[in-house]
């Protein structure tokens, strides 16, 4: 059996406060692990043993955590960048573990996703969810409304035809495309196709999920609502059971 975590961090991780203070609690003599009063430096396996903080349980089993951010330009989304390149992760403060659910490229920018809910992340990137994801675009010359008709009703691309897309003309240069499906550089490759390189390429949407307070850089958590409905549109409906406490 792996040696476990330390008592302190899975406090911290449940929400008493950073490391230090959980340390003071647990000098304090107000924690049990299995009904003994912690020493510090104690390791535990949260998800085998009870832990109680001032004799009430503590909930330091896995919680999921939701993050949503807006991706600055020139910041990659990988959990590591052998390169040392700023990445997602720098501009979430969490205190456990997340990654990204799927990927905007180095130069889109706008609103991306972030937990450590694995089965929402396979159900939110799996081309059957088909759900919304919606983008201004900016691109090179003014598209004509032919152009605009195609990447309406598909444009073949190298890995195949794309499908209906909602789109429509902001003013010159600027389109506002919905699409359903997640494919690699899709919206680029859509608008280059029909004669029109992106410039500029901004996320304002994710399904349910929008937000235009949140400035560049900033992320925030999703409140309970925003999960549930996020949930929703991926059918995952009445399966919210535990969630990070405030
Ligand atoms: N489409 C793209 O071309 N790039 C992104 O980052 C997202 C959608």
């Amino acid at each position: 059996m792996p040696e476990g975590e330390r008592l302190q961090k899975a406090l911290a991780r449940a929400g008493y406060g950073s490391r230090r203070s959980c340390e003071s609690l647990i000098l304090e003599g107000r924690v049990t692990v299995d009904g003994e009063v912690a020493l510090i430096g104690k390791r535990v396996h949260p998800d085998d043993q009870v832990i109680c903080v001032d004799g009430k349980l503590a909930p330091t089993s896995q919680v999921n955590v939701y993050y949503l951010l807006n991706k600055p330009d020139g910041v990659v989304t990988t959990v590591f960048d052998p390169q040392g390149r700023s990445t997602v992760l720098d501009l979430v403060e969490s205190p456990v573990r997340v990654f990204p659910v799927g990927r905007l490229d180095m130069n889109t920018e706008g609103l991306l996703i972030l937990t450590n809910d694995g089965r929402l992340a396979h159900l939110v990137t799996h081309p059957s969810s088909g759900i919304a994801k919606e983008y201004v675009v900016r691109v090179e010359g003014d598209p004509s409304p032919g152009a605009l008709r195609r990447l309406r009703d598909g444009v073949e691309l190298d890995d195949g035809v794309t499908a209906p897309a909602q789109v429509s003309r902001v003013s010159e240069g600027l389109l506002r495309i919905v699409i359903h499906e997640g494919r690699n550089r899709q919206v680029r490759r859509m608008c280059a196709a029909v004669g029109h390189e992106v410039t500029r390429l901004v996320r304002t949407r994710i399904g349910p999920l929008q937000d235009p307070t949140l400035t560049p850089g900033s992320s925030r958590q999703l409140s309970l609502s925003e999960v549930r409905r996020l949930m929703q549109a991926v059918g995952m409906s009445d399966e919210l059971t535990s969630t990070m406490p405030s």
